[in-house]
């Protein structure tokens, strides 16, 4: 971790990490029941996972930007914004892809059990938080503006879509 991590309660989200690790093994399946009983519909999502594979790697990189996004915060929140937009093309649409943070959430505050603290959880919940604020800020690519809106309506018009 660096001097100042770029969440100041990187401690405690490092921690809680690395406990809930201890508890679980692999807590992949522990994360993906959390997910698929708040959303069954995702489930189907997983069809090219067959072997459990992508479920395994989505978790441990998401483990890893999270770890990223609170100490030195080299891409992951940049990592946000790109994966939501990579995540349309598996029609996981953008106001479900961030709840993946804070399904992990709810699956280590299971596995703790009464080492979830009240600390843990006011600082997990300032961090969903700021990862929130990363969502909100990447542009749509489903939704136009007036920029997109002049550029197409030159192109449809066989007009110069690219003056500069
Ligand atoms: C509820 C939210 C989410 C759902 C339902 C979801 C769903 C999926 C699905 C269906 C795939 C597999 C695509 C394929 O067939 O190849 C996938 C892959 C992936 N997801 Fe998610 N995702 C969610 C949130 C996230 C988040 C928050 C992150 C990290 C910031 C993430 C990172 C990844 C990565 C890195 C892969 C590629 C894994 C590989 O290398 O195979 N996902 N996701």
């Amino acid at each position: 971790m660096t001097a100042t991590p770029a969440f100041p309660r990187a401690d405690l989200i490092e921690a809680s990490l690395e406990l809930f690790a201890e508890r679980c093994g692999d807590p992949t399946a522990l994360v993906y029941s959390h997910l698929f009983t708040l959303y069954p519909q995702m489930e189907a999502h997983f069809w090219r996972d067959t072997n459990g594979a992508i479920r395994g790697e989505m978790l441990s990189r998401t483990f890893d930007a999270i770890l990223d996004f609170v100490g030195e915060r080299r891409y992951a929140d940049h990592m946000i914004g790109t994966e939501m937009v990579t995540h349309e093309g598996y029609d996981i649409p953008r106001e479900i892809f961030a709840t993946f943070f804070s399904v992990i959430r709810d699956a280590m505050r299971e596995a703790l059990g009464p080492d979830w603290s009240e600390e843990l959880d006011s600082a997990w919940r300032d961090l969903l938080i700021e990862i929130d604020h990363f969502v909100g800020v990447t542009p749509r690519t489903d939704v136009s503006n007036p920029y997109f809106q002049q550029l197409l309506a030159e192109f449809e018009a066989k007009g110069p879509v690219r003056t500069a």
